[in-house]
């Protein structure tokens, strides 16, 4: 397109600002909004987890996000690049990033692909009478060690669908592919979950179910745990320090306004937890009433919420397959979104280590990632893996890196100054002592307590 400099025509970029917005929603809202919010929110304190929360929103959440844009969007790099840039030898963090994005690739397609077939599986209530049976037993078949060609059908194809539309998002670049998938699946996202929520509320049981969610518990407000449980969530939800945010500021023009675009991306993710935590209650407020049972035996997470409860759901209420189709949906497009996001940090990081084109850039990591993933997942052990990689990757790989780079940055670099210089040339409104207060103090203070509150509960 006109207009543009020869670095962005040869790294590739967003064509506006509106369009980086959507792209880093798109990142952010995954998941971990779905299906691990409202669970984090009720275990901890319900109503009362509003409090820390919100803090660690603000007192570390969008700081760090504004770092992470600030590092990308100054040296115009992928991570290791950006990293190599602000001071040669600490590039090796930015690799770190591109492994742990690597691994998380693997395994979050498996789950998209899982909803893929669960999307269509609500049409008929494939499951039958017994969701958790028909999950672990006939879907994904664990603990066989033979691929069937019932594994193959269930699994395998969307599996297979799934990279294949992800290898042609990849390969059309940062604003065909990346830029344009956002700009069409977030809004598409947001209503199909509000439709989703509205649907949830006029289930009987709905009321219970949100009460459970919103009774505030002030107690929790002095347990540690809590506070560690918000900060992880915030972290974990806005995906920093996972290089994603240094990626995607690297496609932004430099005049563009980060510290606004930031306070965007921070509510509008926020708000979508929101709304889903709403809607996951209201639902389980549904699930347990059928139940004739009190909401905290229902209450659950991850695939167990997903693949087990929503089932359940979905075959007692009303119009329930219409639910399963904009449950299972939004679960598709939250995590395709996200999926793209880990995908071009190592992309990004092979095109400006090996300068290659985009293509070749393309198939070089997602060919191998794709295969490792199908691979993995057609032996049926990869439930198991996903488990223990997730817990290991997601806990210690990455909050170990993300607190290195910041205390690197802050306090071994002292870049914080020049880079709130930078986000206040073009960006509003303006921060300074606070923001870096924020980011070498209260953050790294965040992350040492999600970290220790971590292997505290491994040791045990
Ligand atoms: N932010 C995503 C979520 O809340 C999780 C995620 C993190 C996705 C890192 C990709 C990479 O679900």
């Amino acid at each position: 397109t006109a207009g543009q400099t020869a670095e962005q025509k040869r790294r590739g970029a967003f064509s506006s600002r509106r369009v980086f917005i959507l792209a880093a929603i798109g990142s952010a809202v995954g998941l971990g909004n779905i299906w691990r919010f409202p669970y984090v929110a009720y275990e901890n304190g319900g109503g009362a987890f509003v409090v820390p929360y919100l803090v660690a929103l603000l007192t570390a959440g969008i700081p760090f996000l504004l770092l992470d844009y600030a590092i990308g969007h100054r040296h115009r790099g992928s991570a290791p690049l950006s990293f190599a840039r602000l001071r040669r030898g600490i590039e090796g963090l930015g690799w770190w990033q591109v492994g742990i994005c690597a691994v998380i690739a693997v395994y979050y397609a498996a789950v998209i692909a899982w909803a893929v077939r669960y999307t269509f599986f609500s049409l008929d209530e494939a499951w039958g009478e017994d969701p958790e049976g028909f999950f672990f037993g006939e879907f994904l078949q664990a603990g066989d060690v033979e691929i069937t060609t019932d594994v193959v059908a269930g699994v395998l194809v969307p599996l297979l669908v799934v990279w294949l539309a992800v290898l042609a998002i990849m390969a059309l670049g940062v604003q065909r592919g990346i830029g344009a998938t956002s700009v069409v699946f977030i809004p598409v996202l947001v209503l199909a979950f509000a439709a989703l929520v509205v649907q949830a509320l006029f289930l009987d049981g709905a009321g219970e179910g949100l009460d459970a969610l919103f009774t505030p518990d002030w107690s929790a407000l002095s347990s540690a745990s809590v506070w560690a449980a918000a900060f992880g969530q915030i972290f974990f939800s806005l995906s920093i320090g996972f290089g994603i945010m240094i990626t995607y500021a690297s496609y932004v023009g430099r005049r563009e306004d980060m510290i606004g675009s930031g306070l965007v991306v921070g509510f509008s993710n926020s708000g979508f937890e929101l709304l889903a935590g709403i809607g996951v209650f209201a639902a389980l407020g549904f699930m347990a009433q059928t139940g004739g049972v009190p909401v905290d035996e229902v209450a659950s997470d991850g695939i167990g919420l997903a693949f087990i409860a929503f089932p359940t759901i979905i075959s007692e209420a009303p119009a329930g397959a219409l639910i399963g189709v904009l449950f299972f949906g939004s679960l598709v497009i939250a995590g395709i979104t996200s999926l793209v996001s880990v995908l071009e940090v190592v992309i990004s990081a092979v095109r400006d280590k090996l300068d290659t084109g985009r293509l070749t850039a393309t198939l070089v990591v997602t060919v191998p990632v794709a295969v490792i993933s199908l691979v993995l997942f057609s032996t049926t052990s990869g439930i198991y893996v996903l488990d223990v990689v997730d817990h290991f990757v997601n806990q210690y790989g990455i909050l170990v890196v993300a607190l290195v780079s910041m205390l690197v940055v802050a306090w071994v670099l002292r870049s914080l100054t020049d880079l709130s210089g930078h986000l206040n040339v073009h960006g509003r409104p303006r921060i300074g002592a606070g923001w870096r207060v924020l980011v070498s103090l209260v953050a790294p203070v965040g992350l040492a307590l999600v970290l220790g509150f971590a292997l505290k509960d491994d040791l045990e």
